[in-house]
């Protein structure tokens, strides 16, 4: 058997389709375009290459956006003024503070320092407290851009075993509230988990977040399971890899994102519907 492949790449464009009518849509209305400002702090390359995708994508959709580019050695005492300034200003409907930030600084700090409605990535606890409380605001993109796609593939998800692999606070956590929420019971898994394998492969639903080239094997799979890659990995070929050994995998699993092409595509188009839903709530 061989899965069916999950296109990121296609749903993510659809969406970004819609958000551009819905940009024209308030512009015809008198309306303003909505705004996202970008804050990318020193030089890291991928980094660099994510601003550069996201702004790209403001663009292409006719939303208004702008990029702070800060030094390396910025203080934090700047980056929190600088965010008070953008919460201050109507313009702005979402502020993304590109991640990680240099070693000196006090990440939760900055991200709790965001105005809860201009958090477009969803990282505030406030956010995070509501998605919990299945009263979600402004939802963390990778992850809801993962539940839009399993929702366009038609998968049921109600009563369905969830196996995440990985517990940041920006993909695993808040994946798990989602399919939580959605009435999945959930296992979330990470380094100091007892027999991963066994536990994959006890899983109808397999997220994938570790951030290792071709970590999760074919014989951890259950036949039939779906499997959502969220690695990026680049090899020393240049080329781009998933957490997951596709090749194998996608013999027994019935659907699997691609990487490139899957889940990518997704947190950067949710990105987008979480900013006109940033505009929405301002305009209220
Ligand atoms: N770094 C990796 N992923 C993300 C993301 O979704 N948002 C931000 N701000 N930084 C990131």
């Amino acid at each position: 058997m061989s899965a069916a492949i999950i296109d990121g790449k296609a749903v993510a464009e659809q969406r970004r389709q819609l958000i551009k009518q819905q940009v024209q849509q308030r512009l015809d209305q008198g309306l303003r375009a909505p705004g996202l400002a970008v804050v990318l702090v020193g030089e890291n390359p991928a980094s660099q290459v994510y601003v550069r995708n996201k702004q790209k994508a403001c663009e292409d959709v006719g939303f208004y956006s702008e990029l702070h580019r800060l030094s390396a050695d910025t203080s934090q005492q700047d980056l929190l003024e600088l965010i008070e300034q953008l919460n201050q200003r109507e313009e702005i409907d979402g502020i993304l503070v590109q991640l990680p930030l240099p070693g000196h600084m006090d990440e939760d700090q900055i991200t709790e320092a965001i105005l809860p409605t201009k958090d477009v990535d969803g990282f505030h606890p406030y956010n995070i407290g509501r998605l919990a409380l299945r009263q979600a605001l402004l939802r963390p993109c990778t992850p809801k851009g993962i539940m839009t796609l399993l929702e366009q593939a038609g998968i049921e998800l109600e009563g369905k075993d969830a196996v995440i692999i990985g517990q940041s606070n920006i993909v695993g956590r808040p994946m798990a509230l989602e399919l939580l929420a959605a009435r999945c019971t959930i296992t979330v898994c990470h380094s100091r988990t007892k027999d991963l394998a066994a536990k994959v492969r006890s899983a109808d639903i397999v997220v994938a977040a570790v951030g290792r080239a071709n970590f999760v094997q074919g014989d951890w799979i259950k036949p039939g399971a779906v499997v959502i890659d969220v690695g990026i990995n680049r090899l020393d070929d240049g080329k781009l890899c998933g957490d997951v050994d596709y090749a194998a995998v996608s013999q027994t699993a019935g659907w699997i994102t691609p990487v490139p092409g899957g889940v990518g595509p997704m947190t950067i188009a949710t990105l987008l519907e979480n900013t006109l839903q940033a505009a929405e709530l301002h305009q209220a």
